[in-house]
């Protein structure tokens, strides 16, 4: 890897333009690679600044499909959905589940619970039950302190359900943590949570500050840090779809549809007892869940987060989905933590976020989080279906065809013979490579 030189301090003082010229130079040929930049440029200024504010040092935009998946049913509603995501074949899969299912009763989904959690984490140098004997009046003053932060939220139905101590004074010397639980309604509720967080930090240190009636080192306090959690086990969403086995029939051509079911449950159940493969499966899992998530402004790093340590709730990473078969019934469920939002935040800055939400019906938040699940759920469906029948690769390539043929710079009429000469052919780089040849030739 060659060596870069060093950028001089200041780099986020310039002017955007300067920014550009100055990245350029890294590259071979640098009038041409602002030329391309800019070209991914929004032609209307205005909005340029938007998006140029988003995020610091900003020099372009960079471009991922926004595809649809229409006709996604869930608990009797239909759904047009849309995905933000560059995989070729993640909106094709989760619309031909979204068909499979649509002609079986649909998805099914709830959200049994939409509680998140924030921590304040300090250092006290009493013990727990000298604390606890406090914690009633130093309760009184947190809520008290943050009244007017939490006015808003609390007339909206939210706000903080509950705040508890936890010491941890046997692992780390001296420090303890509250917890503290929340509801935020339609908002995701970051900066809520943290903003709330702050002053609780602020107020537990005046509080101790001023118990005259304690000695002077437990009147000190460090607080070593506030904010959020991520880990939201109690704001999650239930997705399901069942049917009789028969309906499974015509899957495979060569099981009948009990036992395909067997086969697909077994496909689900290595995915709950070898790490490797639950790896994957939940991967093909967020393929669907993320597109929605980033479509409509949201937080995949903290979606994503969330459902990776849900998926080692048991003490081992595992399948988030599940297979059960009870008297003939095929039932798949993925359960998943997801902290999402529809007002506030990128989902009303954002012109395509606000397209998005617009498109399903300005959803609350809990039909988002249904809707999202759902997606992860219609994924992993196809994913388990093309794994166990005729594999991956076969509509994997396929939809990556264009991907290769843009690369070779194949023309329209070639994208067009090339299409038609693979529609019974494996596709490989090699082989559409091959086959251009011929026809160049
Ligand atoms: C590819 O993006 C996702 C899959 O690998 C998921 C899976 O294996 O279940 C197909």
């Amino acid at each position: 890897m060659g060596s870069r030189e060093r950028i001089k301090k200041g780099f986020s003082k310039l002017l955007k333009e300067e920014k550009l010229k100055l990245i350029a130079n890294y590259f071979e040929n640098p009038g041409e690679v602002i030329s391309l930049l800019k070209s991914y440029w929004h032609s209307d200024t205005r909005q340029q600044k938007l998006f140029d504010e988003f995020s610091e040092n900003t020099i372009t935009n960079f471009f991922t499909p926004y595809g649809i998946s229409p006709n996604v049913m869930i608990n009797g509603t239909d759904y047009v959905v849309p995905m933000v995501i560059e995989e070729s074949s993640v909106v094709a899969a989760a619309s031909a589940a979204a068909k499979f299912w649509g002609e079986r009763g649909g998805f099914h989904a709830e959200v049994p619970d939409t509680r998140k959690v924030g921590q304040v984490h300090f250092g006290w140098k009493g013990t727990m039950n000298q604390l606890q004997e406090l914690f009633p009046r130093l309760k009184e003053r947190l809520l008290a302190d943050t009244d007017d932060f939490t006015a808003n939220m609390r007339k909206r139905g939210g706000g903080i359900l509950d705040i508890q101590l936890r010491d941890y004074t046997a692992q780390i010397p001296d420090y303890y943590q509250l917890r503290v639980e929340f509801e935020t309604c339609d908002s995701m509720g970051a900066n809520f949570i943290n903003t709330v967080l702050e002053q609780f930090g602020h107020s537990l240190h005046a509080f101790f500050a001023e118990q005259a009636q304690l000695p002077e080192p437990l009147r000190a306090t460090e607080i070593i840090m506030t904010i959020l959690s991520n880990n939201t086990p109690d704001c999650r969403v239930r997705v399901w779809v069942e049917c009789p086995v028969e309906q499974l029939e015509g899957i495979d051509e060569h099981l009948s549809g009990a036992e395909y079911a067997l086969k697909f449950k077994k496909a689900v159940d290595i995915a709950h007892i070898d790490i490797d493969r639950a790896t994957t499966h939940n991967k093909g899992i967020y393929n669907g869940i993320d597109a929605v998530v980033i479509a409509t402004g949201n937080d995949f790093r903290a979606v994503e987060a969330a459902g990776h340590t849900y998926a080692s709730r048991h003490g081992r990473y595992e399948s988030l989905s599940t297979v059960t078969l009870h008297d003939g019934l095929f039932h798949f469920e993925l359960e998943v933590p997801m902290a999402l939002g529809t007002v506030g935040g990128l989902t009303s800055l954002h012109p395509l976020a606000k397209k998005s939400l617009e498109l399903l019906g300005n959803p609350t938040a809990k039909e988002l989080m249904m809707i999202a699940a759902t997606m992860g759920l219609a994924n992993n469906f196809s994913a388990v279906r093309s794994l166990t029948t005729k594999g991956i690769q076969a509509g994997h390539m396929k939809m990556h065809l264009n991907n290769i043929l843009n690369q070779l710079k194949a023309t329209d009429n070639e994208k067009r013979q090339a299409h038609d000469y693979f529609k019974d052919r494996t596709v490989s780089y090699a082989a559409v490579e091959k086959y251009l040849d011929s026809l160049r030739k």
